[in-house]
């Protein structure tokens, strides 16, 4: 019988972030982000979740013009700013041993461009910081998970501006001095490769500003290279000031199998899977692979890099490489004669042999240990597993007790997968499941899309107690994380 391997000291959690549980958009201070932009569209049929992404010119100005909180969800988050302490106890009564966040960088800077810090903001981080530490939660810290200030990107095109890359530096040495006794484990940008996927909540660029699909594409590309150089630059700067600190790049690990045998479909699943490496190879290994520079010479792109830049990105490389995992996906050269799968991630070809959750994405834990094993085979580096989980609706019973069993089957295929992989002799530090409460769901802004072991009060209107209530789930995790995985065999 298979047994734990999972080593003393694993770093089990969850994770959260500010823009999706915070909410007091406009408390203390705080400054309007891209976050504070994003619309619910209660009728958005499930074959258009992926478009909830696109945001226009005309949806900032819209948003800039109102208060409301209602179709704004995150704006109101799940209320942690208030309810901080509640929560943290219960997952300290969960067992956690760390804690994913991340810092609202328009609560420091309300705009991007102050000079000054906003001390009620830091005073929050703080005291989040402070509790954990009491609590014993190790934190790990992403600095910019999708909630750039709204003023950069009206005042510079967001990242596609050199002056952007100042104001994040600026920000994350403020961050990084002001909390280095409290945090070791640092992330840089969330997904940053979700840059394609959805510019405007990565890099704040918004698509309309150009005149075509490929100068579009140039000025991503751009921003992406600024975004590259502010990570090595912070990684630089935490590896001076912080001598135990740690930094890692964060990837949505995006892994695609070859429909068929075909080397047609072979190589275009090589193909796919070595566009989602793009972005972990250049944090890793410090320089971009080739291919990506062929292309931008074949499109015509031309991208500045300022000088000195590309020693920057040698010299300061991560420490660790963490990484979100959801779904796998299939490359056909047919695909345009596949049923699909729909997705707010991503749409692709379905897989025969795989579930999907209610949201289509496809539901695969071998996938999971494929992927820590081609990842560590890869950079040789400690891996940091910093989301997974299923976005599942959820029934409060009579009894009040929400009997989710499907979350339960779904973590304990995951993390038998995980083990297997340890087992392969991967290096894991650590694992942290996405949205340990429910919060607002980054792509379609419902509520009811829930991916917490703690159930969250509220509708996807905003309406409810916030009363926090604990999931079947939520005394599952507790045993794992107390027995260090044994309980998932027993
Ligand atoms: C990741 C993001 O892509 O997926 C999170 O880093 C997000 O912010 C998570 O919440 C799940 O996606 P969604 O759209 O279901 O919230």
């Amino acid at each position: 019988m298979m047994k734990s391997y999972f080593p003393e000291g694993f770093l089990w959690g969850g994770a959260l972030a500010a823009n999706q549980a915070e909410g007091a958009w406009d408390v203390d201070g705080k400054g309007m982000s891209v976050a504070d932009v994003a619309k619910f569209k209660p009728d958005i049929s499930k074959e258009d979740y992926i478009s909830q992404w696109h945001v226009s010119s005309e949806d900032v100005k819209e948003a800039m013009r109102t208060d409301d909180i209602v179709y704004y969800p995150k704006r109101r988050g799940n209320d942690f700013y208030h309810r901080y302490k509640e929560d943290l106890a219960l997952f300290k009564e969960m067992g956690f041993k760390t804690l994913r966040i991340s810092i609202g960088w328009t609560r420091i800077f309300p705009n991007g461009i102050e000079e000054k810090p906003n001390q009620k903001g830091l005073d929050f981080y703080r005291n989040v910081l402070e509790e954990m530490n009491r609590l014993d939660i190790e934190p790990l810290v992403t600095l910019s998970h999708y909630e750039m200030p709204l003023y950069l990107v009206n005042e510079y095109d967001g990242w596609v501006g050199r002056e952007v890359v100042d104001s994040f530096v600026h920000f994350s040495k403020i961050v990084v001095d002001e909390y280095k006794d409290l945090v070791k484990y640092w992330l840089t940008f969330n997904e940053i490769d979700s840059v394609f996927r959805h510019p405007f909540t990565t890099v704040g660029v918004l698509e309309d500003k150009y005149d075509n699909k490929q100068k579009a594409e140039e000025a991503i590309y751009q921003a992406l290279h600024h975004q590259f150089v502010a990570s090595s630059l912070i990684t630089e700067y935490i590896h001076i000031v912080q001598p135990n600190g740690q930094v890692g790049a964060m990837l949505t690990k995006r892994m695609t199998y070859p429909e068929t045998c075909n080397p047609e479909d072979v190589l275009l699943a090589q193909k796919e899977n070595r566009e989602n490496s793009f972005y972990a190879d250049v944090q890793v290994f410090g320089e971009y692979p080739t291919f990506i520079k062929n292309e931008w010479e074949e499109k015509g792109f031309n991208i500045t890099f300022a000088e000195g830049d590309e020693e920057i990105i040698k010299n300061h490389t991560v420490d660790f490489l963490s990484f979100s995992y959801y779904m796998s996906m299939v490359a056909s050269v047919h695909a345009d004669e596949r049923e699909k799968v729909g997705g707010n991630l991503t749409t692709g070809v379905k897989n025969p042999y795989l579930e999907t959750s209610d949201w289509g994405w496809q539901i695969d834990p071998r996938g999971l240990r494929i992927s820590l094993v081609d990842l560590y085979d890869r950079y040789r580096i400690p891996l940091f597993i910093v989301e997974n989980g299923i976005g599942a609706k959820d029934t409060v019973e009579e009894d009040g007790s929400i009997q989710d069993d499907y979350r339960i089957g779904y973590f304990q295929s995951h993390f038998k997968a995980m083990n297997e992989a340890i087992k392969d002799g991967v290096e894991i530090m650590g694992y942290t499941s996405w949205g340990c409460t429910d919060f607002i769901s980054a792509s379609t802004s419902q509520m009811e899309k829930r991916y917490g072991f703690i159930y969250v009060d509220i509708d996807d209107y905003g309406k409810g107690t916030y009363d926090r209530i604990k999931k079947k789930s939520f005394y599952w995790y507790k045993d794992v994380i107390g027995t260090n995985g044994a309980s998932l065999y027993q």
